[in-house]
C-alpha cells in the first residue's frame, strides 16, 4: 500500500489548481442512466471514487469514454468524458461494487425512473458513524416506489412509473435530496421537496439535469419543485470546483504560512469556511483567478466552531479545521453535528502532540506550540487529509499510512502541494 511521506516546516507559496467537485461529479456521473442520450461532463476529476463509479455504471450498461488528451494538458487538470446509457442492461448494482462506495447508491432512483425497478445493495463506505439510507428510501416510497429489504439488497419497484409527491425530510440530507431530483425528474406529475440540501452539488446536479430537460425550480433553497417529464436527453455540463479541496488547501495555507493562489475556486461555494480560516489569522480573498490565500507570521488565532448543513461549516472540512487549531494561541472548540463518530483524527492528531480532548460530540483542542512528525494511519476521506495538514506543519518527517483514503478525493495531492513547497513524496509499495 503506498504511503505519503512529508517533512514538515516548509511555507506554501504559488498556485494550487483546484479540481472539479467530487461531491457533484458522483451524482452527475450517476444521472447519465436517466436517459439515452450522451452526459458529456467536463472538469471531471481523477479520482479513485470516480473510477470506481464508473465501473459500477458500466455494469448498468453505460458506456464510458474519456476524450483525448491534448498536448499540453496536465494530469490536474480536469477530464472530460462521455456517458451514455443506450440501454440499461442490469437493473441490480451488486454488493461487491456498492460496498466500496456509499454514493453509488444513489443509483436506484435513476434505475426505477427510467426502468420501472432496481435492486442494490445497502451500501458500506466511510467508517464514519451509521449512515443509514432511510431517508432515501422514504423519498422513493413518496414518489410511489415499492420497497423491500431483502438480503442486504434495497429493492425498489414502480411498474407503472413513479409519481410526483411530498417529499418531507426530516433531517437535512444531501443523498436524500440527490435521489429526490433525479427520481421526480421523470416521474409522472409534479414534486415538492420540503427541507431539501442546499449544498452547491445538488445545484450543480439540478442545472445539469435541466440541461437535460428536467423542469426544475428552486435547487439552492429549501423548497425544490419538479415537474415531472416524459423523458430526458443528454446534456453538456461542467463540474463545478471543489470547495472541500478549496478549503483543505486554505487552511494548509493558514497553517505553515505563505502565499497561494487557488485556481479556479470560488470564494461563495465556501463563505463560511473562509470566514473561520480568516478568523485563525489567514487573509482569503477572491481574484479574477481564484481565492488567494495568505498568512505572514502572527500566531493561529482559536476558533469555536460547529458543522452545520449547508450554508454552514461543512463536516467535510471540520478534521481539517481541527489539525489547524491544534497550533493555536488557545483554546478551540469544534462540535460536530451531522455524523456521530467523526472524531477517528483525534488519536492520530495525538500522535503528533496535539492535545485534544473529547466531550461528546464536541472536542476541545488546547492549542501547543509545536508538533512532533510521526508514523500515522490515515482512517476515512477527510480524516487523512488532516494528518497531511498537520504533518506540513510538524517538525521532522510524518508518513501517512493508508493513503489509498486521500486517493478517493484528493487528486494529485502530493503534486499540488509539492510544487508550493511542501516537501511530500508518494512512496509506493511494492
Ligand atoms: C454527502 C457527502 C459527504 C458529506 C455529507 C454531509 C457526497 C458523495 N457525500 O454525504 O461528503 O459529508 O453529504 O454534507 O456528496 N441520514 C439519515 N438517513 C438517510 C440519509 C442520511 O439519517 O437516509 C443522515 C446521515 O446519517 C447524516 C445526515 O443525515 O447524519 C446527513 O447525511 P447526508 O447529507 O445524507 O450525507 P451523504 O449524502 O451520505
Amino acid at each position: 500500500m503506498d504511503r505519503i511521506r512529508i517533512v514538515g516546516g516548509h511555507r506554501l507559496n504559488g498556485t494550487i489548481p483546484i479540481s472539479g467537485a467530487k461531491n457533484a461529479a458522483l451524482p452527475l456521473m450517476i444521472a447519465s442512466l436517466l436517459t439515452e442520450g450522451t452526459l458529456t461532463l467536463e472538469n471531471l476529476p481523477r479520482l479513485a471514487d470516480v473510477s470506481q463509479l464508473a465501473r459500477i455504471l458500466a455494469n448498468h450498461g453505460v458506456d464510458y469514454t474519456i476524450e483525448g488528451k491534448r498536448s499540453g494538458d496536465s494530469d490536474t487538470q480536469g477530464q472530460t468524458v462521455h456517458l451514455a446509457a443506450r440501454q440499461i442492461v442490469d437493473t441490480t448494482a451488486p454488493y461487491d461494487l456498492v460496498s466500496k462506495m456509499r454514493a453509488s447508491f444513489w443509483v436506484l432512483a435513476p434505475l426505477v425512473a427510467r426502468m420501472g425497478e432496481a435492486k442494490v445493495s445497502l451500501p458500506g463506505g466511510c467508517a464514519i458513524g451509521t449512515r443509514p439510507v432511510d431517508l432515501l428510501l422514504m423519498a422513493m416510497k413518496d414518489l410511489g416506489a415499492e420497497i423491500e429489504i431483502e438480503g442486504g439488497y434495497a429493492i425498489a419497484r414502480a411498474k407503472n412509473g413513479l409519481k410526483g409527491g411530498d417529499i418531507n425530510f426530516p433531517k437535512v440530507t444531501v443523498g436524500g435530496t440527490h435521489t429526490a431530483l433525479m427520481g421526480a425528474s421523470l416521474a409522472h406529475g409534479t414534486t415538492v421537496i420540503h427541507n431539501a440540501a442546499r449544498e452547491p452539488e445538488i445545484v450543480d446536479l439540478a442545472e445539469c439535469l435541466m440541461k437535460m430537460g428536467a423542469k426544475i425550480k428552486g435547487a439552492g433553497t429549501k423548497t425544490i419543485e419538479i415537474e415531472g417529464v416524459a423523458r430526458l436527453n443528454g446534456a453538456r455540463h461542467a463540474v463545478l470546483p471543489d470547495r472541500i479541496e478549496t478549503g483543505t488547501y486554505a487552511m494548509a495555507v493558514a497553517m505553515t504560512g505563505g502565499d497561494v493562489l487557488l485556481q479556479g475556486a470560488r470564494a461563495d461555494l465556501l463563505q463560511a469556511a473562509l470566514d473561520v480560516i480568516e478568523q485563525t489569522g489567514a487573509k482569503c480573498v477572491q481574484t479574477n483567478d481564484g481565492v488567494r490565500v495568505t498568512r505572514n507570521g502572527g500566531p493561529i488565532q482559536p476558533v469555536d466552531v460547529t458543522t452545520e448543513p449547508y450554508p454552514g461549516f461543512p463536516t467535510d472540512l471540520q478534521a481539517q479545521l481541527m489539525a489547524l487549531v491544534t497550533r493555536a494561541n488557545g483554546t478551540s472548540r469544534i462540535t460536530e453535528t451531522i455524523f456521530e463518530n467523526r472524531f477517528m483524527h483525534v488519536s492520530e492528531l495525538a500522535r503528533f502532540g496535539a492535545q485534544i480532548r473529547l466531550d461528546g460530540d464536541t472536542a476541545i483542542i488546547e492549542g501547543v506550540e509545536k508538533l512532533k512528525g510521526a508514523p500515522v494511519m490515515a482512517t476515512d476521506l477527510r480524516a487523512s487529509v488532516s494528518l497531511v495538514i498537520a504533518a506540513l506543519a510538524a517538525e521532522g518527517e510524518t508518513t501517512v499510512n493508508r493513503v489509498y483514503h486521500l486517493d478517493r478525493g484528493f487528486e494529485a495531492l502530493e503534486k499540488k502541494l509539492g510544487a508550493c513547497g511542501a516537501e511530500v513524496e508518494r512512496i509506493s509499495a511494492g
